[in-house]
């Protein structure tokens, strides 16, 4: 059963003002079960979505900010409350993988198999977009992004609004993606009209996302789906070519800027074998406490830090569960911001295998070209 978890003061006027100019004042909060959510204010959340307002969400990733995908207002209002570029497309969320003809200028026989494989799940493919999607969902490009999600939320959501949902990660621009209701509220309270809270997600990193327009299917971001699982049904995919803090010009996917998820503290990355990382993040640690700096440590369940360096250790996970690691490493970083520390560590984990894979290119974004190689 749902229950409000936090209602509009104004109860009188709680018809939600949709078509407004202005932002809302509160966000409603919609306390819902993940796995069996209330279908009475699933319904109220896609009324509001219908009608051009803007719902942040639980999917199996990351929470997701939803705005109705063919209503340009709509899609203008959510790049507003997210502080967002309008050169940075949305990933359109649908329910079922028949809704992609109508959003596409053709399914090519690739996003047919993969989604065969991987839908509802947490990977985007880019394709050809048909006229019925709004330039401002694409920032202009003749591609469209588009994904079934599996979270029961998300699902339920996207089904009972019998419309296709715009949904950028509910974050402002730049800062972490939020894995709890509570971290959208850190960043778009009082922007947004409402946030279903459903719990933490379970992936904790943002959807694979795969271009298929060209010759070669090509990974433009690393995920849960990876490289490996798709290669079982397109064996010839790729890794795309895309090193953080290279230049954005011609870049495939605008939205991989290189400082996309980034802490408000400084972040280095420490590359290279476990042993020699924390070694030398310790010391750089012990030389900043020594300038008087505060520093914040992303690190894995095992790993043992001198006992006289004051630092403010986050541990995120054993270092051989990369999924574990990838659920946790957005509250991380968000944790490590909210005690105010003036620099924030962390390093590369073993294998980059799995999930790592996404890990490592979120923590080298995050780091915005502050590596160490140890
Ligand atoms: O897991 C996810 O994908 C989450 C949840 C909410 O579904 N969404 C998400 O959206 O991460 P966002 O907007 O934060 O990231 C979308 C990414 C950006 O890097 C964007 O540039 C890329 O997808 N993208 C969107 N449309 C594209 C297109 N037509 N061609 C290439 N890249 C595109
Ligand atoms: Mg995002």
């Amino acid at each position: 059963m749902g229950h409000y978890g936090r209602t509009l003061q104004d109860h009188g006027n709680a018809s939600i003002a949709v078509h407004r100019s202005t932002m809302p004042a509160v966000t409603e909060v919609l306390i819902l079960d993940a796995r069996q959510p209330d279908p009475a204010g699933i319904a109220r959340a896609a009324g509001i979505l219908k009608a051009g307002g803007l719902v942040a969400f639980p999917t199996e990733t990351v929470y997701g900010l939803g705005a109705h995908a063919l209503d340009a207002g709509a899609v203008t209002r959510l790049f507003a409350a997210k502080g967002r570029p309008a050169a940075d497309p949305l990933i359109v969320h649908v329910h079922h993988v028949d809704a992609l003809a109508a959003l596409t200028t053709g399914v090519p026989s690739t996003a047919t198999a993969l989604a065969t494989r991987f839908w509802p799940g947490p990977l985007t493919m880019v394709l050809h977009r048909s006229g019925v999607v709004p330039g401002e969902v694409t920032a202009g490009l003749d591609t469209v992004a588009i994904r079934v999600p599996a979270h029961p939320i998300a699902h339920a959501l996207i089904t009972a609004s019998a419309v296709p949902i715009a949904a950028p990660s509910a974050n402002l621009f730049s800062r972490p993606s939020p894995t709890r209701a509570e971290h959208v509220l850190q960043d778009l309270d009082g922007r947004i009209d409402l946030v279903i809270d459903g719990g933490p997600t379970t992936v904790g990193v943002e959807s694979t996302v795969i271009d298929l327009t060209g010759s070669i299917p090509t990974i433009l971001r690393p995920g849960a789906v990876t490289l490996e699982m798709i290669r079982t049904v397109l064996p010839d995919a790729r890794l795309g070519e895309h090193p953080p803090g290279e230049p954005s010009r011609g870049m495939k996917s605008p939205g991989l800027l290189t400082r996309h998820y980034s802490p408000r503290a400084p972040l280095t990355l420490y590359e290279g074998s476990s042993d020699r990382a924390i070694a030398r993040m310790a010391a750089d640690a012990g030389a900043a406490i020594a300038r008087g700096q505060r520093v914040g440590v992303v690190a894995a369940d095992e790993d043992e830090f001198p006992y006289s360096t004051a630092l403010l250790i986050v541990r995120i996970g054993p270092e051989s569960e990369s999924s574990t690691l990838a659920a946790n490493l957005y509250s991380a970083l968000r944790t490590l911001d909210a005690a105010a520390v003036d620099m924030i560590f962390a390093r590369t984990f073993r294998e980059p295998s799995g999930l790592t894979v996404a890990v490592h290119d979120r923590l080298r974004r995050a780091a915005a070209g502050q590596v160490v190689r140890v």
